[in-house]
């Protein structure tokens, strides 16, 4: 079936037209158009996306990447619209939903509501037809959430932790100010992270020994600050582990190492999770996957551990938000049968 699919729940307006077939088990996806518009450059001078320019700037991106769609020569007879409702921003939803509603009543086409996260688990599935052997664990890690699932086949998981406080992309972008580096923070930091050395501070690594598979992120982010903020004395040097004298740690050193910080939780929580449940693939998605050190640090770490695990990140435009994994999701909620309310849903979880 052919979907429509609509995305603005944060600073991308993205429109995708999607050709899904397979099944729940095995879905397939052929991906006719995926058109994104980013604001990036709208928010950067505020550091951080403004709720009222997202929707406006949805507000004037929707229409122009419609006419893109359908002057690129497809034609326009999708079986069904989806459209994401949340989690996200409240205008930035409803300028979708209300798009979708309209196209909805002119096309005289099915409307279905998408969980936003979903796309995210789903996204791996975007590319080539090697198939998920499960059972699976997934790990999200986007601008707003850090969850993990435990992922009994495509239709059906169960959530088994998440953080209690910061998502690792919001713990990027507000560490990545500090950074004084511009919004958003993850890519940022990643570049700049290439020319230090990971093993400089020992910034803490919340709640990796604890037995849940629960996250703590902005007690990471207070770290870094307060690294600024302290006398640097000879306790600091104890108390951070330090490999160099303080007034020879550059601010790559500093990026490398609040990396390593963030890689190290997620890996061992992630893995354990893997462990326990014996799982045969591991997923993971949302904006934070598109992280390169991210994802050798967890190539890494499976080889090291001997673990035979099956790895699915997808490529960077399918971990960022875009309208081709609202289309994959909406497919598999069509076929569940799984209805949601159009209205937006900011908090929204899985
Ligand atoms: O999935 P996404 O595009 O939007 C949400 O659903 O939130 O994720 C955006 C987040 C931002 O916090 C951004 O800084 C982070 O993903 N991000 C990255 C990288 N690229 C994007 N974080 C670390 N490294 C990256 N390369
Ligand atoms: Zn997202």
């Amino acid at each position: 079936m052919k979907i429509l699919a609509i995305e603005t729940s944060c600073d991308e307006t993205a429109i995708a037209l999607v050709d899904a077939k397979g099944g729940v088990k095995q879905p397939r996806f052929k991906i006719e158009k995926n058109l994104v518009a980013s604001q990036i450059k709208i928010h950067r001078p505020f550091g951080g996306v403004v709720p009222n320019l997202a929707k406006r700037e949805h507000l004037k991106n929707l229409p122009i990447l419609f006419k893109k769609l359908v002057a690129s020569g497809y034609s326009l007879n999708p079986d069904l619209i989806a459209v994401t409702v949340g989690p996200g921003l409240e205008p930035a939803l409803w300028t979708g939903i209300n798009f979708a509603k309209e196209l909805h009543k002119k096309l005289k086409i099915k409307i279905l509501g998408v969980n936003h996260l979903e796309g995210h688990l789903y996204s791996p599935k975007l590319e080539g037809n090697k198939n998920l052997d499960f059972p699976a664990i997934a790990l999200i890690i986007s601008g707003g959430h850090t969850i993990l699932l435990n992922v009994k086949n495509m239709a059906s998981w169960k959530k088994i932790g998440e953080t209690v406080d910061d998502a690792v992309g919001e713990c990027y972008d507000k560490t990545a100010r500090l950074l004084n580096l511009p919004y958003p923070g993850g890519p940022e930091i990643e570049k700049l992270a290439k020319d230090g050395d990971p093993n400089t501070i020992q910034f803490p690594r919340p709640m990796i020994h604890q037995k849940n598979y629960d996250f703590s992120f902005s007690g990471l982010k207070t770290s870094v600050l307060y690294f600024f903020r302290e006398n640097k004395n000879e306790e600091f040097v104890k108390k951070y582990k330090l490999s160099k004298k303080p007034e020879k740690i550059s601010k790559a050193d500093i990026a490398a190492s609040f990396q390593q910080a963030v890689f190290d939780v997620l890996t061992i929580k992630t893995l354990r999770a893997v462990k326990e449940i014996k799982a045969k693939s591991l997923i993971i998605g949302g904006g934070v996957a598109a992280n390169r050190s991210l994802q050798k640090a967890f190539k890494k770490k499976i080889k090291k551990e001997n673990l035979k695990l099956n790895l699915f990140i997808p490529s960077p435009k399918f971990c960022t938000d875009n309208a081709a994994i609202i289309a994959a999701a909406g497919y598999i909620s069509f076929l569940k049968n799984k209805k949601m309310a159009l209205k937006a849903q900011a908090n929204l979880n899985l």
